[in-house]
């Protein structure tokens, strides 16, 4: 698709009060789209809404929990009340939870599977068939992560629903190619955005001080949503299957093809320095 002027178009980005949700709405509404963005969090949108309506595009802002599919079909129905279907469709809105799988309770499972993965599942159900029926083809945009294509102790569940996101992704895309929709799943890596400071914390990842030193970590890392809203323009005009963000991103998807053992023995040689250092700052 080409996204240098979406004059006319409609994209929807759920999980658009924060972070890489919020700056993609941006990014699409400064290529002249109309956006209609969702979110649970009611001050984090507004802000958004305001911030495309003050770059002279429509806004249309709903409160959705994208886990809850009743409160999705009713989103879904005014949305199309409004619109025969959108255009590009950005399922973003994710939660995070660090931790071993012997410290994720089935509470947990409930909560990140239902959101990361049930509320892509919901976005994809509710909105692509009417894009398909309309027959002016589109783009949907999953945003997955690195931990789509890398499993690692400390991301057990993450990884799980990440994987699975990349799996629908795929399927999804090989579906809709007659219809001329592309479908992406974006894999950024490490992005400074407030997930790290909302993230359920499990076992290891629990102790003290370790949240504090993964938020200073990313901080540090310094790239930041806006950056990651730039690939995913690119993406959707490239129609890309498998997009990586970030070159630590990159790094391990080649790794991984090229040697699963190595890549294996990175992740755990990262996890132990990221311990030791968190035992060293915790010594008086
Ligand atoms: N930050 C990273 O390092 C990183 C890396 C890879 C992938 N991701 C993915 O990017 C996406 C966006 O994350 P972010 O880093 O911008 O985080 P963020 O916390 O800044 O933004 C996430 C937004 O989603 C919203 N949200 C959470 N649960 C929701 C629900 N049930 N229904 C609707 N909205 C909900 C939050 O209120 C928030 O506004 C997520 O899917 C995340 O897994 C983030």
């Amino acid at each position: 698709m080409d996204v240098s002027d979406l004059v006319g178009k409609t994209a929807l980005v759920t999980g658009a009060g924060s972070g890489i949700g919020r700056e993609t709405a941006l990014a699409f509404a400064r290529r002249a789209a109309d956006l209609v963005v969702c979110d649970v969090s009611e001050a984090g949108l507004g802000h958004t809404a305001d911030d495309i309506r003050a770059l002279g595009r429509k806004a249309t802002a709903h409160i959705v929990d994208v886990a809850d599919a009743e409160r999705m079909r009713t989103f879904a129905d005014a949305v199309h009340g409004e619109v025969e279907a959108v255009d590009i469709l950005v399922n973003n809105a994710g939660v995070g939870l660090g931790g071993g799988f012997l410290y994720t309770t089935l509470e947990d499972w409930d909560w990140i599977v239902g959101i990361n993965l049930r509320g892509v599942v919901h976005g994809c159900h509710f909105f692509v068939p009417k894009m398909v029926a309309r027959r002016r083809g589109g783009h949907v945009v999953n945003v997955a992560s690195a931990a789509g294509y890398l499993a690692s102790e400390a991301l057990a569940a993450y990884s799980t629903t990440k994987f699975a996101v990349v799996g629908l992704s795929e399927a999804l895309r090989d579906e809709l190619a007659p219809h001329g929709i592309g479908v992406t799943a974006i894999c950024p890596g490490i992005i400074n955005t407030p997930i790290t400071g909302s993230a359920r914390l499990r076992g290891k990842a629990a102790a003290p001080g370790a949240r504090d030193q993964m938020v200073a970590f990313y901080r540090r890392r310094n790239y930041g949503p806006e950056l990651v809203a730039e690939k995913i323009l690119k993406a959707v005009a490239r129609n890309a299957a498998v997009a990586p963000v970030s070159p630590e991103a990159w790094t391990m998807y080649f790794l991984k093809r090229l040697s699963p053992a190595l890549t294996a023995r990175v992740n755990r040689w990262t996890a132990e320095r990221f311990e030791r250092q968190l035992a060293a700052n915790r010594r008086p």
